[in-house]
């Protein structure tokens, strides 16, 4: 069943009877919607920009200057900051953080929510045709600064998810009632419910790392990696696969879909002591879904969804993925 919401200034949307329902305050859950709904919008128009591909001269043209992260920011990351915050202008959100920012977008202050996103994750991947996305969370406004709304564990996010510009464009979101799988229809132009309720798998025996970075692994990670490479006759008895798109958002779609556990452990290269991928806005959101879909999501020792946050672009150690998977990694990391 499929309902309509207020209005229709969204209409990149068919939001599931479903959708939000746990959020009581109805208030709070029309200004979920209506943020939601404009993501949509705006993903709309990147996955309209990254079909084009190279028919658009220089989307992943570098701009000469690194991101707040220190990658190199490319002409559609640039673009999809730009269309998100256009979108977000015109809802309920006060605070709007953003990987290719410094600091915090200060958008309609006093407003019920505030958004954190990637606008365009794996970007080394723009000129390749390989899926690419964009990662979001939504918070409840927290009172006093900005930085309030933001510097908090995860669990306390209202909503998660991500858009993945593949073979097809979709949306795999949670609001802590289950994930649900939409897809972008080309014909009508919006995002239809495809799967309800998005299950991991509870075992896969296949993994996804950066295997380049192998000798700069800590030794639980470097230890697992070298079991699973060993297979059926060693410790882990059986042999393992490996997959890695690096795209997260890709990598995330394809353990949600088959199963597996996706590692982006720390490193002792200067710059990865925490990890690579950042906590908010994306480890965070990730995180939430991979939990809802009965998944796990670790640095190795703690939950994900409940480390603090103490600066906007901090980084994270990430393992997330089927429940035996990442309760092995675990078992590595004890001492
Ligand atoms: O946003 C960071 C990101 O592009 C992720 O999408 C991806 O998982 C990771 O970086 C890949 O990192 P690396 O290039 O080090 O393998
Ligand atoms: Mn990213």
């Amino acid at each position: 069943m499929i309902i309509t919401i207020w209005g229709s200034q969204h209409m990149a949307i068919q939001f599931s009877a479903d959708f939000a329902t746990n959020l009581h305050d109805e208030n709070l859950r029309k200004n979920v919607l209506s943020t939601v709904g404009a993501l949509c919008d705006a993903a709309k128009e990147i996955s309209d920009l990254c079909a084009q591909g190279p028919l658009i001269s220089g989307l992943g043209a570098v701009t000469g200057i690194e991101n707040a992260d220190g990658d190199d920011q490319k002409a559609l990351d640039v673009q999809s900051d730009e269309i998100i915050i256009a979108k977000l202008r015109q809802e309920p959100v006060a605070y709007y953080a953003s990987e290719e920012e410094e600091g915090i977008n200060t958008l309609a202050p006093g407003a019920a929510l505030s958004v954190a996103a990637d606008p365009l994750d794996g970007s080394s991947n723009i000129d390749t045709n390989v899926s690419i996305g964009t990662i979001f969370s939504i918070f409840p406004t927290a009172p006093g600064a900005a930085e309030n709304s933001f510097f908090r564990p995860g669990n306390e996010q209202l909503v998660g998810g991500f858009f993945v510009y593949g073979p097809q464009t979709t949306l795999i979101v949670t609001c802590g009632n289950g994930v649900e799988l939409y897809v972008l229809e080309p014909k009508s132009g919006q995002f239809v419910l495809a799967v309800p309720k998005l299950r991991l798998a509870e075992a896969r025996a296949e993994y996804g790392i950066n295997a380049a970075n192998a000798r700069h692994w800590q030794t639980p990670v470097q230890l697992f990696i070298s079991d699973c490479l060993t297979g059926e006759p060693g410790p882990l008895g059986e042999n393992y696969n490996m997959r890695w798109v690096g795209s997260l958002v890709a990598d995330a779609s394809r353990i949600l879909s088959r199963g597996g556990i996706f590692l982006y452990p720390a490193d002792n290269r200067p710059g990865y002591e925490k990890g690579r991928l950042r906590q908010l806005y994306e480890a965070n959101p990730v995180s939430f879904v991979i939990e809802q879909a009965g998944g796990m999501a670790t640095n190795g020792t703690s939950r994900i969804l409940d480390l603090p946050l103490s600066e906007l672009h901090q980084r994270v150690a990430f393992v997330f993925g089927s429940n035996k998977q990442v309760e092995l990694v675990r078992s590595y990391f004890k001492p």
